[in-house]
């Protein structure tokens, strides 16, 4: 099972990968990579599909400037935008990045009008709801990525904590992607063991630290711009679950109907993923603690889409 065309906006450094990694597993017939550079998607896609014979896998991966090659796509991953620099947050890129995703959602509603979107650009919550806005898509159909990545992040902790495989560590982050998130402690284990029963808490509590500061801790390393091949990797998964119709349960950033307490927001929640995108959005009870901790990553978010 899989679709006929997915196309990746944006061909920066999350977005090379992700067509690269979608081609890798071979979840589409045909990988379609478009930026406004000049010559950067076409170069990038013409070197990915000669990667094809060595790699073994027959997912057509072409470049363009344009939304003609686009036209039809079962999904858009979109990365377009620009990303942070040492010493801004996510926030700041604010009013650029809104702009650019106005641009491609309407780009993406002209050519594709049935597409599910992945929306990656920053700031996450925000830039989902200028897509949902945009396209005039369904919440099912505009889903925003950020809860796979920093949960991954939290299991690559974990991990690393307890010497123990990355395969074993279930859990959860919720809420906005940024500083405010929230590790579900709670639903956390290692091989259903509670996560809290084999790391003491002043240890899981630097952990959670680490975890809120994922993203900043690779620019700082970076310097001229922030991760993607981790970005890429949730991006892609997500994208599996929905065209192959896996029915995952992965947190990601959905449309909110009341769900938690909240509406009108995007916000990190576990969402069943699979064909036609958002399939459910699971409601799992949290302590008094993870409930106050979501309400005040809402309000974060509220706060920035104020700003748009
Ligand atoms: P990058 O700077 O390497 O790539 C961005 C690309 O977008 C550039 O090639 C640029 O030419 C292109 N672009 C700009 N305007 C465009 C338009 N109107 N149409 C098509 N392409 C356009 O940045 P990178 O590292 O790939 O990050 C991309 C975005 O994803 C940033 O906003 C970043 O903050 C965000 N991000 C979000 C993550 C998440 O968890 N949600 C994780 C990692 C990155
Ligand atoms: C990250 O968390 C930049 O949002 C991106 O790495």
């Amino acid at each position: 099972m899989s679709a006929r065309k997915i196309t990746v906006v944006g061909a920066g450094h999350v977005g090379e990968v992700c067509a690269q990694r979608l081609a890798e597993k071979e979840l589409c017939q045909e990988v379609v990579l478009i930026d406004i550079v000049e010559g950067t998607p076409q170069g990038k896609g013409l070197d990915q599909w000669q990667s094809a014979p060595v790699e073994g896998f027959d997912t057509m991966v072409t470049g363009a400037n344009d939304y003609g090659p686009a036209e039809g796509s079962d999904l858009f991953i979109v990365t377009a935008g620009i990303a942070r620099k040492p010493g801004m947050s996510r926030d700041d890129l604010l009013r650029t990045n809104a702009g650019i995703v106005r641009s491609v959602s309407t780009e993406i509603a002209r050519v594709a009008p049935d597409a599910v979107v992945i929306v990656v650009s920053n700031p996450l919550d925000v830039m989902a709801y200028v897509a949902k806005e945009t396209t005039g898509f369904p919440r099912e159909r505009v889903i925003g990525m950020a809860g796979v990545l920093d949960t991954a992040r939290f299991r690559a902790f974990i991990a690393m904590e307890l010497d123990v495989s990355v395969e074993d560590i279930q859990a959860m982050v919720l809420g906005g992607h940024g500083d405010t998130m929230v590790p579900l402690v709670s639903y956390t284990s290692v091989s259903g063991i509670p996560v809290s029963r084999l790391i003491p808490q002043d240890r899981l509590d630097a952990i959670i630290d680490r975890t809120r500061n994922g993203g900043a801790e690779i620019v700082k390393h970076l310097k001229t711009g922030s991760a993607y091949y981790a970005p890429s990797a949730a991006a892609v998964q997500m994208a599996e679950s929905i065209v192959r119709n896996k029915r995952r349960i992965l947190p990601a950033a959905a449309y909110l109907e009341g769900e938690y307490g909240q509406a009108g927001i995007y916000l990190g929640v576990p969402c069943k993923l699979g064909e036609g995108g958002l399939k459910e959005v699971i409601e799992v009870e949290l302590t008094e603690s993870e409930s106050a901790a979501l309400a005040r990553s809402a309000d974060h978010v509220r706060g920035v889409m104020a700003n748009l």
